[in-house]
């Protein structure tokens, strides 16, 4: 081997080594299959969205702002691309977290707070 075509070779290496170390990066935050599926237990009494409210204003508010509208710290959860989104989906993110993105997870939460919390989001973006 000529020491051109080696050291060639040495680049193409380091090339491949360098992309294969790129950290995997999603582009868009998506739930899975079984999640997105999921129905939304609870429907919209005004029982239900009271408590949805409340926990949204102590839990939520600091980042998603009181109104869901966002802040420095959280997204608007009022806009089309979060309420497209299904309850199954928004109970799954509200659920799991994005830990590397600032989102907690809400999994120490009953399942039927995080449902009301599903609700409220729906019933606030009416509003
Ligand atoms: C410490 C700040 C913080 C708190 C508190 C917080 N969030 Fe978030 N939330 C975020 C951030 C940052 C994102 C964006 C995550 C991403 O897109 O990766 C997010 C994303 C979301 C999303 C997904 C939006 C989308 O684009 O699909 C939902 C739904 C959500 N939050 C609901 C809630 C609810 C409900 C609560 C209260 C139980 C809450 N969040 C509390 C910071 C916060």
């Amino acid at each position: 081997m000529s020491a051109r075509s080696s050291i060639a070779g040495v680049c193409v290496f380091a090339a491949m080594v360098s992309i294969a170390a790129q950290p995997q990066r999603e582009r868009t935050w998506v739930a899975p299959p079984a999640a997105d599926s999921r129905h939304n237990p609870l429907n919209e009494e005004a029982e239900i969205l009271a408590g949805g409210s409340k926990l949204f204003r102590q839990r939520c508010a600091l980042c998603h702002g009181q109104d869901g509208t966002g802040t420095n710290r959280g997204p608007n959860l009022m806009t089309r691309h979060v309420q497209h989104q299904s309850d199954g989906a928004l109970f799954w993110k509200i659920s799991s977290g994005n830990t590397r993105t600032g989102m907690p997870g809400y999994s120490f939460l009953p399942e039927v707070q995080r449902w009301q919390l599903v609700s409220h989001l729906r019933a606030q973006a009416r509003e």
